[in-house]
């Protein structure tokens, strides 16, 4: 493509309305955006964002750029609507002091502690999952590992019963895939029932939990509810949505980080040879993993003030689309970017944003993703995954739903 086209290209990038190729890889736009369009006004007035400079600096800002969700998802889900009420009550979409005070709640709870114990049980399930898939052979790497890994795991750390885990991954994937930019009705109404459904299976949960507490050591839930004194309990409905939103939030996206790898891997062969013959190498396969191919491409904020930003005045209330994806590979932060190199260092991506909403679960992530694919790859190390590979074909969330391989 000449350097008009791309320009041209890059200088009408419409999100709503996605030109072709860009669902299935939008890594060729997200350069030309670098180049051409860093600051990009969109056909509704929203402005997209791409360089890693200015994510970094926009995330570190909770004055100038609010992550409150209110006014937006209004229109969108319906004032009082489940999607509504789960969307702006999750910490992830409110700013301080409600943030403030739901994340001090939730650090509290999600400790260094409460996660290196769950080494031993994530190495159990990982172990498991492979046992079963080696006598087949034929497998789906999504289906039978992927995504059976953090659901599990978030299960264990809400210590939820594993007869009752069945349906949390459809609720989940309901209900964030209700935050894509454009929407069916068919996809609202199944947010919405996923919300209703989730909410009250979890409030007989609770129930069941302040009837017979658990180790508050490890037992998120347990933590969750008893709060941080008197003075900072969750209300019942801060409750409720936010363990929908930490089911939600390390579910999706550690599925993708898997799966993710795993693909990355089988397509540089070289790369899999490196961290076949050094394992210590695992931690930073993982980081580029996560920069190369960030679970979440999109974050977003809306300005509270007018700002100017490449050039461009931006009015108080604008709707930023934050791109993770362009700015993991920004020319100005890492070198050849588009090369995947697990031995990157150092790799100041930003797959789990900045600043004060920085993920409250990448530590637990992190451990998900070495043990999985470290220990994946030691067991299979020639795996093979055939085509065709099924994306998951949303553009926040990338990801595969099936990834059929031979092991
Ligand atoms: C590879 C896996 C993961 C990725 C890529 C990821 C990514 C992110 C990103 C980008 C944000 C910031 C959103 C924003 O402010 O715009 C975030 C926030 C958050 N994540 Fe994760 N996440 C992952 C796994 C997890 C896990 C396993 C958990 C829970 C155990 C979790 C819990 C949270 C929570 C509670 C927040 C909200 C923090 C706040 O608003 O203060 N995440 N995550």
């Amino acid at each position: 493509m000449s350097d008009k086209n791309l320009r041209e290209i890059a200088q009408t990038l419409d999100l709503m309305n996605p030109p072709e190729g860009f669902v299935d890889s939008p890594f060729p736009f997200y350069d030309a955006l670098l180049e051409y369009a860093p600051v990009l006004r969109q056909p509704d007035g929203s402005v997209l964002v791409s360089r890693h400079a200015d994510l970094d600096a926009i995330y570190r800002d909770t004055t100038l750029y609010s992550s409150d969700k209110q006014a937006m998802f209004g229109p969108k889900f319906g004032v009082g609507s489940p999607l509504f009420e789960h969307h702006t009550t999750s910490l992830v979409f409110s700013d301080p002091p409600l943030h403030t005070r739901v994340r001090k709640i939730m650090t509290s709870a999600l400790t260094p502690r409460a996660i290196a114990r769950m080494e031993p049980g994530l190495i159990e399930t990982v172990d498991a999952l492979l046992d079963d898939m080696a006598g087949r052979g034929q497998v789906d790497l999504i289906a039978d590992f992927a995504s059976t890994i953090p659901i599990q795991i978030i299960g264990n750390l809400l210590d939820i019963p594993m007869d009752e885990r069945g349906p949390l991954r459809d609720w989940s994937l309901s209900i964030l895939g209700a935050l894509e930019p454009a929407l069916t009705d068919a996809q609202l109404q199944q947010g919405h029932g996923a919300v209703r459904d989730f909410k009250s299976y979890l409030r007989d949960l609770v129930a069941r939990r302040r009837a017979h507490p658990g180790d508050a050591d490890t037992d998120v839930l347990t933590r969750l509810i008893r709060g941080e004194g008197v003075d900072e309990q969750l209300g019942e409905t801060e409750l409720l949505q936010n363990c929908i939103f930490i089911l939600n939030a390390g579910h999706e996206t550690t599925t993708n980080l898997i799966g993710n790898g795993l693909a990355l891997l089988n397509d540089h062969p070289d790369q899999r040879q490196r961290l076949l013959d050094d394992d210590r190498l695992i931690s930073s396969a993982v980081e580029e993993v996560l920069r190369f191919r960030s679970p979440n491409q999109f974050g977003n904020r809306l300005t509270t003030a007018e700002v100017e930003l490449g050039g461009l005045r931006i009015a108080r209330g604008t709707n930023l689309h934050l791109c993770i994806g362009a700015a993991n590979r920004d020319p100005a932060v890492f070198a050849n970017p588009n090369c995947f190199d697990i031995t990157r260092k150092p790799n100041r991506h930003l797959a789990f944003a900045g600043g004060p909403h920085v993920c409250v679960g990448l530590t637990l992530a992190r451990l998900e993703g070495r043990v999985a694919l470290g220990r994946f790859l030691k067991r299979f190390p020639d795996y093979r995954i055939r085509q065709p590979r099924c994306r998951g074909g949303r553009i926040r969330f990338r990801g595969y739903a099936a990834l059929p391989s031979i092991l």
